[in-house]
C-alpha cells in the first residue's frame, strides 16, 4: 500500500534507456536486468515498445512470465494494433500495464501527426476505453505535454481519466521545462482536470538541459506520486532523470521534499548501474552522481585527511548505503563448484548445471592467471556470459602480432550466423587495428569503428580487462562489451558482439509504420 509521502519508481530502463544509439539488448540481457531491477524494488517496469518488433514483444512478453515483483508494462501507441500487442506482451504478469501514448503540443501534432487537436482527442479516448477493456492497470500520457497547451492537455487527460486511465504521467518529452515552471504547470493540471486527485500522477523527464532529476522533484512537490527514470540516466538523446540520483536524492534528503521517499534497495544501486552499463555498453561517467567510479573518491589532501577522520566531513551518503561494499567476497583458485555457485548466489545470481559448468571453467581461467578472484570479478563473469548470443557471429579463434611489429597482423575464425566458418586476415596501423579488420573481412560487412574502450574491472597488475567497442554499419550502431584476463582477446569479442548488434538493427523489421514514436 502506497503511503501519501511513497513516490512509486517507473524504471524505463528497457524502453526508452533501450532507444539510446548503438543499445541493442537480446532478450536474455533484458531478462537480466529486469531481474535485478526487481532486486532493486522498483515499482513498474517498463518492458518494453511491444509493437516495435517482434523480438520487443517477445522479450516483453518474457519479462511478463518470469520477473515477479513490480507491474510489467508495455508500452503502446493509441493505436489498436499496438495496444493489442502490448496486452498480448504484458498479460503474463501478475501485475499487468498497458502505457498508451499520444502528443497534445501542437508542434508534434501538426508536423508529426499531421493531424487536428480534435483527433488527438479522440485517439486518446478510444485507446484508453480499448486499454481499459483488456487491462485493469492503464497509464496515459500526453506526450510533449510541457510545450502544449494546458488546457487542450487537460481536457485530454480528463478524457482518458474517464475512460478508466489510473495513471497519468506529464511527459517533458524534450528536456525543455524548468523546475519552477514544470511545478506551476502542473498545479494549473490539477485544477483543470477535476478527475487527476482520482489517479496517480507521473513525471517523465529527460535530461536535454540537464534537469531531468530536479524537474521529477518538482513533479513531486506538486502531487506526482511516480517518478520515471531510468538506470544511470540512460534514453532517447542526453537521456531520461537518473534513477541512482533520484532514489538517493530522495534518500539523503527526503527532510528537503517533505519527506518524500521511495521503497528502492538502494544496496542494489551500484550492481544495478555496474549491470547496465556493461550489457548496454553505456559507459558510466567517472564524476556522475552517485555511481560514477569517483563518486565517493577523494583526491586532495585535505579531503582525504578529512574523511580518514571522520567520514560525514568530506561525504554526504555511505558508499555501503548504495552497495559499494560487496567487494569483500573472495575466491582462491582452489575453490570448487560449491564454492563458486555459493559466491555467485550470494551475489544474486542463481546459476545451474550447464551455465554452472561454463561459468566454472571460466572461473579457472581467471584463477590460474589471478591470485584472487573477486566480487567483481565474478559479476563481470557472469555478466559476460549473459551475452552469449545464439543469433548473431562468434569468435571461433583469433591470433595477432603486437603493435611493436612493422605492420601488425591478425587472423580470425568466425562463426556466421547461419552456422558456416569462415577465416578472415588483415594488416592494420596497429594489433587491435588489424583484428578488427580482420573480423569484419570475415564477416563480409565494413562497419566504421566510433569508439573503442579498455577498463580494469578492478585494482591491479592482473586485473580482469573490459573492453566496449562501438561501430557504425550503413547508419545501425552496434554496441559491444567482452571480459576476460587477456584484453586482446575481449577487443575481439566486443567487437563480433557489436556486429551481431548492428547487423540485428540493421535488418530488424519495424511492423509497422512508426510514425509518431516517443
Ligand atoms: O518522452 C516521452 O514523451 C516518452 C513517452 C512515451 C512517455 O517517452
Ligand atoms: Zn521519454
Amino acid at each position: 500500500m502506497q503511503d501519501s509521502q511513497q513516490i512509486l519508481i517507473f524504471d524505463t530502463t528497457l524502453r526508452d534507456g533501450e532507444q539510446s544509439p548503438g543499445i541493442a539488448l537480446n532478450t536474455a540481457e533484458k531478462l537480466e536486468i529486469a531481474h535485478q531491477l526487481s532486486r532493486l524494488g522498483v515499482d513498474v517496469i517498463e518492458a518494453g515498445f511491444p509493437i516495435t518488433s517482434p523480438g520487443d514483444a517477445a522479450a516483453v512478453r518474457a519479462i511478463a512470465e518470469q520477473v515477479e515483483g513490480p507491474i510489467i508494462a508495455g508500452l503502446a501507441r493509441t493505436h489498436s494494433a499496438d495496444i493489442d500487442t502490448a496486452w498480448e506482451s504484458v498479460r503474463y504478469s501478475a501485475k499487468p500495464r498497458i502505457h498508451t501514448f499520444i502528443s497534445t503540443s501542437d508542434i508534434h501534432i501538426t508536423h508529426q501527426l499531421q493531424t487536428t487537436r480534435e483527433d488527438v482527442l479522440g485517439q486518446a479516448k478510444a485507446a484508453v476505453f480499448h486499454a481499459r477493456s483488456l487491462c485493469d492497470d492503464v497509464e496515459f500520457s500526453p506526450m510533449d505535454a510541457t510545450r502544449a497547451d494546458v488546457e487542450f492537455t487537460a481536457q485530454v487527460c480528463e478524457v482518458a481519466i474517464q475512460e478508466g486511465a489510473t495513471t497519468i504521467n506529464v511527459p517533458d518529452t524534450v528536456g525543455y521545462t524548468t523546475p519552477a515552471e514544470f511545478e506551476a504547470y502542473l498545479a494549473r493540471l490539477y485544477e483543470l482536470t477535476p478527475g487527476l486527485r482520482d489517479v496517480v500522477l507521473s513525471v517523465h523527464c529527460h535530461n536535454d538541459l540537464g534537469l531531468a532529476v530536479a524537474n521529477s522533484v518538482a513533479g513531486a512537490m506538486a502531487g506526482a506520486r511516480q517518478i520515471e527514470c531510468a538506470i544511470n540516466g540512460i534514453g532517447e538523446r542526453a537521456g531520461n532523470a537518473a534513477l541512482e540520483e533520484i532514489v538517493m536524492l530522495l534518500h539523503t534528503r527526503g527532510d528537503a521534499y517533505g519527506g518524500l521517499h521511495t521503497n528502492c534497495v538502494t544496496e542494489e544501486i551500484a550492481k544495478t548501474s555496474r549491470l547496465v552499463s556493461r550489457l548496454t555498453g553505456y559507459a558510466v561517467q567517472p564524476n556522475k552522481a552517485v555511481v560514477g567510479r569517483n563518486a565517493f573518491a577523494h583526491e586532495s589532501g585535505i579531503h582525504q585527511d578529512g574523511v580518514l577522520k571522520e567520514r560525514t566531513t568530506y561525504e554526504i551518503m555511505d558508499a555501503r548505503t548504495i552497495g559499494l561494499d560487496a567487494n569483500s567476497l573472495v575466491l582462491g583458485k582452489h575453490s570448487g563448484r560449491h564454492a563458486l555457485a555459493d559466491a555467485l548466489s550470494q551475489l544474486g545470481y542463481k546459476v545451474e548445471g550447464q551455465a554452472l559448468n561454463q561459468a566454472f571453467k571460466r572461473f579457472k581461467e581467471i584463477a590460474d592467471r589471478k591470485k584472487q578472484v573477486t566480487a567483481m570479478d565474478l559479476e563481470a563473469l557472469v555478466t559476460d556470459e549473459i551475452r552469449h548470443d545464439e543469433e548473431g557471429f562468434s569468435l571461433e579463434g583469433f591470433s595477432a602480432t603486437t603493435a611493436g611489429d612493422i605492420s601488425p597482423t591478425a587472423s580470425v575464425r568466425l562463426k556466421l550466423p547461419d552456422g558456416s566458418v569462415v577465416d578472415g586476415e588483415a594488416s592494420g596501423d596497429g594489433t587491435f587495428d588489424a583484428l578488427f579488420q580482420a573480423i569484419a573481412n570475415a564477416s563480409g560487412y565494413a562497419p566504421a569503428l566510433r569508439e573503442f574502450r579498455v577498463d580494469a574491472v578492478t585494482a591491479g597488475e592482473d586485473a580482469l580487462g573490459e573492453t566496449s567497442v562501438v561501430i557504425d554499419l550503413d547508419g545501425a550502431t552496434g554496441a559491444g562489451q567482452a571480459v576476460a584476463t587477456d584484453v586482446v582477446e575481449a577487443a575481439a569479442k566486443a567487437y563480433v558482439r557489436a556486429l551481431s548488434n548492428a547487423v540485428r538493427r540493421s535488418k530488424t523489421p519495424m511492423t509497422t509504420d512508426m510514425k509518431g514514436t516517443p
